[in-house]
């Protein structure tokens, strides 16, 4: 999600200010929709939308913008500005659908944090989004005001107009395009990166991207391969002649978004005549990978991964390679997890956290976890506070993807922007504490991080309500 809080308000004002300016002034074509006219407030917000894909019309010619949109709309515009990354599993919600046009919306956008239903297990999927609604779910997913003068926009419980949802999210979607406002994410980050044409490759991939909470990105080629293509027995087919070509190099389409942030990438491909795939190649010689370590891995009808990996270093000489593994295509979860727990990922990748040490044990349902401690004055006290003895707090769930409860007494915050992990243990507003089993990107306080634990394996322990846990010094 976009960060705009450390780029402080002159920079919003900026931006609110353009955005504002060009609502005035940028229309004056043909929208394309009979109701809205080109000089409207909204004209220049419609088109960026519908030019982008992140909204369309209601029909033909119609874009509706006094009409208003429904929950499950207003997620899937956000899931769709955040370019659909593939999610897994389902919603905790008890009025929603699998398999739904908005299904995979929904689970990544309560993943996210931007939305938590009522309360009572409703998304409340076909309800219209009201105006107050809007602007949280924005201002979670922006962290930034971006609602603020759009005109008609009270923040109440009145609905939300089609007119000012697609004002928001260009709003929204400008100041994601001005270079300096881009979130650098903080915390050490994991990139899955794969290349799959019958799924296998893939499969994995999102194993890691499970366990390790880590981005997927799939390296798509600008010409997609058909069965003719890959008909290995055949000499003449294009992958036969790629692999029979080191120079060869496929083109992708796209790229990976801030490659910057990663400081592990995990490499998946099928193995193609005992080698990877040349477009693998072309992945590699696009980007700077110093610094990095790259995870190579591959799964194929019976070879070994043999020199597939090693032969792919020279392309990125400055990475630090760790060694590959082949999977069959079917591999399970756990197959992936004790792969990983066996390499030797630098700390960041595994803890999300560098530094501290080992001081902490929680015990949660029966199970004794290891946590460090972070290295500030939050932690420090609330060192201080276990050493008073022992500390139970009830917790309760929370948006799927924390347990939080109340520490009873208020610590000194050290708010930063988090991109939280599994296992990170944060203060919330100085007197809550939470352990998260999923992703949120907000302003808090690290306390620490529970040790070597899979997000999944988190989730299992601490299951889907309430639990109690003790925290005490190890
Ligand atoms: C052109 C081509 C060449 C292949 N060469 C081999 C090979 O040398 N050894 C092998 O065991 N499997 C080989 N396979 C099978 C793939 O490695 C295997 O099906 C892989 O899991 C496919 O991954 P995907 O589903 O992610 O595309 C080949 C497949 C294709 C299309």
């Amino acid at each position: 999600m976009w960060d705009f809080k450390r780029f402080g308000t002159a920079i919003l004002t900026l931006l609110l200010a353009s955005v504002l300016a060009v609502l005035a002034f940028g229309a004056d074509r043909d929208t394309g929709f009979s109701d809205v006219d080109a000089g409207a407030w909204y004209a220049e917000a419609v088109q960026y939308c519908e030019e982008r894909e992140l909204m369309s019309g209601v029909a033909a010619s119609s874009f509706a913008p006094e009409g208003t949109l429904t929950r499950a709309q207003l997620v899937t515009v956000l899931y769709r500005m955040e370019g659909s990354p593939a999610v897994t599993g389902d919603d905790d919600f008890s009025d929603t659908d699998e398999g739904k046009w908005y299904s995979p919306a929904v689970i990544w956008a309560a993943r996210q944090g931007l939305v938590s239903g009522y309360g009572n297990g409703l998304f409340g999927v076909n309800d219209p989004v009201t105006q107050e609604q809007l602007a949280l779910i924005f201002q979670r997913y922006s962290d930034a005001p971006v609602t603020k003068g759009i005109p008609g926009f009270s923040g109440t419980s009145a609905p939300a107009t089609r007119a000012q949802a697609a004002a928001a999210l260009m709003a929204c979607a400008l100041a994601g395009e001005q270079p300096e406002t881009l979130a650098q994410a903080e915390e050490s980050r994991v990139l899955a990166v794969y290349f799959s044409n019958t799924g296998n490759t893939e499969g994995i991939a999102e194993h890691l991207q499970a366990i390790l909470s880590a981005e997927l990105y799939c390296i798509t080629p600008e010409t997609a391969y058909t069965a003719a293509d890959l008909d290995y027995t055949d000499d003449s087919s294009r992958a036969n002649r790629e692999q029979a070509n080191a120079a060869a190099r496929p083109a992708i389409s796209g790229s990976v978004e801030d490659m910057e942030q990663y400081d592990v990438v995990f490499l998946g491909y099928p193995i193609w005549h005992g080698q990877a795939p040349r477009i693998i190649s072309t992945f590699l010689e696009s980007y700077d990978f110093s610094g990095k370590t790259i995870v190579p891995f591959c799964t194929s009808g019976s070879s070994p991964i043999g020199s597939s990996a090693e032969n792919l270093h020279s392309l990125a000489p400055d990475a630090d390679w760790l060694e590959g593994r082949r999977f069959s295509g079917g591999a399970s979860y756990e197959t992936v997890e004790d792969w990983i727990s066996e390499l030797d990922l630098p700390k960041t990748a595994e803890t999300g956290r560098e530094g501290g040490t080992a001081m902490l044990n929680i015990s949660v349902n029966g199970r004794t976890l290891t946590a460090s401690l972070a290295d500030n004055s939050s932690a420090q006290a609330f060192r201080e506070l276990l050493a008073e003895g022992p500390l139970t707090v009830s917790m309760s769930d929370y948006a799927n993807m924390e347990k939080v409860g109340a520490l009873g007494r208020s610590l000194p915050a050290n708010d930063e922007q988090i991109h939280t992990q599994a296992g990170d243990i944060i203060l919330y507003q100085g007197n809550q504490i939470t352990v998260y089993y999923g992703a949120n990107s907000w302003n808090l306080t690290r306390l620490g991080k529970i040790d070597g634990i899979a997000a999944q394996e988190l989730k299992d322990i601490l299951g889907g309500g309430d639990v109690e846990m003790t925290f005490s010094l190890a």
